[in-house]
């Protein structure tokens, strides 16, 4: 915070707590000769008139606590600018003192866990809750909590894999993170290319296609597509190019759906993990998500 915006809120704390104050008294002084002698407030509004009664007592005095209050808690507390308050307390410290309580209690638990090897952790009952737990709160937003994906979000019970279902596989996907890089083609192209092509795919997926398109579509497939998705269309896990063959469609199988795909591209994208969670909880999530194609 700079200089200039330290100063200025300190300004606006204090003289908010002042003018405050300074109302409290300034009503309280107020001279009951200056008001009409029926004891009102000689306002009238649709034939309501309003009395000129003090306020209650213990209802001012909370006006004068919440005040009290006030100031001692930006006596102790940060809240008056860069002012730290006589206590010492942040919210980094605090979020700091969570974490080193839950190392205490979990760490010892998780690098346990870490010593055994993934297809080994996922037969571990208690492992796999834990496993379980963790998915539920920094994954299934995406992978939905059943983790059956949705569209653009991977299933993960399944055995199709993207980027290849090998433990080490998994936990590089958890650890670095995964974009997909599927180009857009409508300008390399042309709409016309891009049918043959959706056609073609249709065609090797086992849909209903056009027979004149897809063969068409063959050659557009064997010069522009052949180098990610193999020359038979079934996918490279090493650019996590999807495999076209199958009946499991990241973004949907339809005409439509697969010519939009072509068209504007794709480029799904799985968060990295390793600054979030950690080498040993990434290494029992993904016991977690092996155990789910794995443990049936
Ligand atoms: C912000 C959304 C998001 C979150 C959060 C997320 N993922 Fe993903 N994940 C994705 C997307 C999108 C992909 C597909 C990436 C692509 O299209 O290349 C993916 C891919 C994956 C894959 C690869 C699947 C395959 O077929 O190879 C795995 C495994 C995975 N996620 C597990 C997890 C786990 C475990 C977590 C929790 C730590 C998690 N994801 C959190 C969006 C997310
Ligand atoms: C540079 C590598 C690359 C090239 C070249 C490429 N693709 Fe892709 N393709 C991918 C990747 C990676 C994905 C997955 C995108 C994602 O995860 O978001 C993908 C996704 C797709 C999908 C969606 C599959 C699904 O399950 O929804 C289709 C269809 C597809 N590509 C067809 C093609 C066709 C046809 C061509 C040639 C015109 C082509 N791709 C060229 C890498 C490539």
């Amino acid at each position: 915070m700079s200089n200039f915006w330290n100063v200025y809120i300190i300004a606006l704390v204090v003289l908010n707590i002042v003018g405050c104050a300074w109302l409290l008294m300034w009503t309280r002084k107020m001279n009951p000769a200056d008001m009409p002698a029926d004891g009102t407030t000689g306002h009238e509004y649709d034939g309501i008139r309003e009395y000129n009664n003090p306020l209650p007592a213990w209802w001012l005095y909370l006006f004068w606590i919440t005040l009290v209050f006030g100031v001692a808690y930006l006596v102790l507390y940060p809240g008056l600018g860069k002012f730290q308050g006589v206590l010492g307390w942040s919210s980094q410290q605090e979020v700091a003192q969570d974490e080193a309580a839950y190392q205490k209690q979990y760490g010892a638990i998780y690098a346990d866990y870490a010593k055994v090897a993934i297809p080994e952790l996922a037969k571990d009952a208690r492992a796999m809750k834990i496993g379980g737990r963790l998915f539920a709160n920094n994954c299934a937003a995406c992978h939905g909590t059943d983790a059956h994906g949705a569209r653009g979000f991977p299933n993960l019970t399944d055995s199709d894999w993207l980027y290849g279902g090998e433990p080490e596989r998994i936990v590089e996907t958890l650890t670095q993170g995964r974009t997909g890089m599927m180009p857009a083609w409508k300008e390399i192209l042309g709409d016309e290319g891009v049918k043959k092509a959706t056609h073609y795919v249709m065609s090797i997926a086992g849909r209903q296609a056009d027979a004149g398109l897809a063969a068409a579509g063959q050659e557009v497939f064997a010069t522009n597509c052949a180098a990610c998705h193999g020359a038979d269309g079934k996918g490279n896990p090493l650019m996590g190019a999807p495999n076209l063959t199958d009946k499991v469609w990241l973004y949907g199988g339809t005409e439509a759906a697969i010519t939009q795909t072509l068209a504007e591209g794709r480029q799904g994208h799985m968060p990295a993990q390793k600054d979030l969670l950690g080498e040993e909880r990434i290494h029992l999530l993904a016991a977690y998500v092996w155990s789910l194609s794995n443990n049936r």
